[in-house]
């Protein structure tokens, strides 16, 4: 049979990057090769994102444009997976008459007969949930390759259900994979050439906690630490409250890990953080975090941070901008609220205008601009070590990033790709630094 072509297009999260990886590797078992553009394929898959309501409303947009390559070839077969795929299941196929099928987060498994059922005429749908860790069994084999940092599904869902969002309801409840078959991964991926991997997870600190066969992510940690070719580890995302003593330890002790922590915080002010369900206050979150700097006081810390959450007063906000200069955050991710479908936030009245929200969020950024800068100019002059990740944009540059997650660009043969190297940091760029070897 002649081979055919997909085109995956992925909107948000690392783990929606994930899953596309592995789209790809199970409809190469119905012989469809991945292909970059959407002019070259004989299916287009859109892996979607719902976390906030304008990330869902660009994927309607997107799949409205699609109804013009449609025109020119009606042959086209167009199948949405992902969060918005969940939500929403067969009413999609209702609301857009040119869609082949859909998928939701815990069906991918299914594609390849949801791809030959389309391509007989058939539309369809699955969402249903599996609610075990059988649900990671369902996949082919990770086949080694792709670059030299990795990202690793470590457990999927979450049960937090923090008051604004969806992701509880479109990624079911938290299971984790088990340990062995991670470490095997993982072994793979060293033995293909990783040398840095990111554990993967919606709320990855409290893996173990159903699924997993046991195991706890301090304990996981420093097994993949073990690992031969493995030089960097990384996490993402954890959760405040789960930040337990044994995962602080692993700071002290496994060189590996590397000296940054994504740990959202969301607000600065103790009424919000109660009304989002978040199960820490801001002395909580700040002691922790002291606690993590004792220990490695390199460590830089970035965070998500929500504006405009129901009822959010000018005093609630000035505590989320006082808690970032507190922390002294490399980075934050700050988003204004959106209220999404069966979140209990979405019930709560909201009397912040929308003029006030982009305010709030602007000084937000203003903040961080100045805590980037101000951290990023401290290395000015100082030699970092980066894992070189490959060449730069720049004639001649190669680029990687240091243990604290920073950018950096630098001279250097595309030799270097994949080795540990200590240039000396040169300029603050902003988004990046730069670097030159000695
Ligand atoms: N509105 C705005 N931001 C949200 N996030 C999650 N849900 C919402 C929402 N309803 C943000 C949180 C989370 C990040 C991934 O997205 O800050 O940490
Ligand atoms: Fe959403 Fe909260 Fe779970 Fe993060 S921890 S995915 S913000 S419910």
């Amino acid at each position: 049979m002649q081979q055919k072509k997909v085109h995956i297009m992925t909107f948000g999260c690392q783990m929606n990057v994930s899953d596309s990886e592995k789209i790809v590797a199970l409809l190469r078992t119905i012989d469809y090769e991945s292909v970059p553009s959407i002019a070259e394929a004989d299916l287009v898959i859109v892996n979607t994102c719902s976390v906030r309501a304008k990330a869902e409303e660009r994927i309607y947009g997107i799949l409205l444009t699609m109804k013009g390559e449609l025109k020119r070839r009606p042959n086209l077969l167009i199948g949405v997976g992902g969060c918005v795929a969940q939500q929403e299941g067969a009413r999609l196929l209702q609301k857009i008459p040119h869609l082949s099928f859909v998928f939701g987060t815990h069906n991918l498994h299914l594609l390849p007969q949801m791809v030959r059922q389309a391509e007989a005429g058939k539309r369809t749908s699955e969402t249903a949930f599996i609610d075990d860790d059988s649900r990671f069994d369902l996949f082919p084999d990770y086949d080694g390759g792709s670059g030299i940092t990795r990202a690793v599904t470590i457990m999927q869902g979450c049960d937090n259900y923090c008051s604004y969002c969806i992701v509880p309801y479109v990624r079911g409840r938290e299971v984790s994979r088990q340990k062995a078959d991670i470490l095997e991964e993982i072994r793979k991926a060293a033995a293909a050439g990783v040398k840095e991997v990111t554990l993967l997870g919606q709320n990855v600190n409290s893996y173990g906690t159903r699924g997993g066969g046991g195991a706890d992510f301090a304990g996981l940690i420093r097994d993949v630490a073990k690992i031969a070719g493995i030089k960097r580890i990384r996490f993402m995302t954890s959760h405040p409250k789960d930040m337990s003593a044994p995962l602080m330890e692993c700071y002290a002790d496994v060189e590996k890990l590397c000296s940054h922590i994504h740990l959202p915080v969301q607000s600065g002010s103790n009424r919000i953080l109660e009304l989002m369900n978040r199960g820490y206050t801001r002395s909580a979150y700040i002691a922790k975090i002291e606690q993590l700097k004792s220990i490695r006081p390199d460590i830089l810390v970035t965070s998500d941070i929500i504006v405009g959450f129901p009822g959010e007063t000018d005093e609630d906000f000035q505590e989320s901008l006082s808690l970032m200069s507190e922390v002294g955050y490399a980075d934050t991710y700050s988003f204004v609220y959106s209220p999404r479908p069966e979140t209990k936030a979405a019930t709560l009245p909201d009397t912040t205008s929308k003029v006030e929200k982009s305010e709030r969020l602007k000084r937000l950024f203003a903040l961080q601009k100045s805590l980037t800068r101000s951290l990023q100019s401290d290395y000015v002059g100082r030699c970092l070590e980066v894992l070189v990740e490959g060449v730069g944009k720049k004639e001649g540059q190669i680029y990687g990033r240091t243990s604290g997650n920073r950018t950096v660009n630098f001279s250097g043969s595309s030799a270097l790709i994949g080795t540990l190297q200590r240039p000396r940091i040169i300029k603050n760029l902003q988004n990046s630094l730069l670097g030159e070897l000695e």
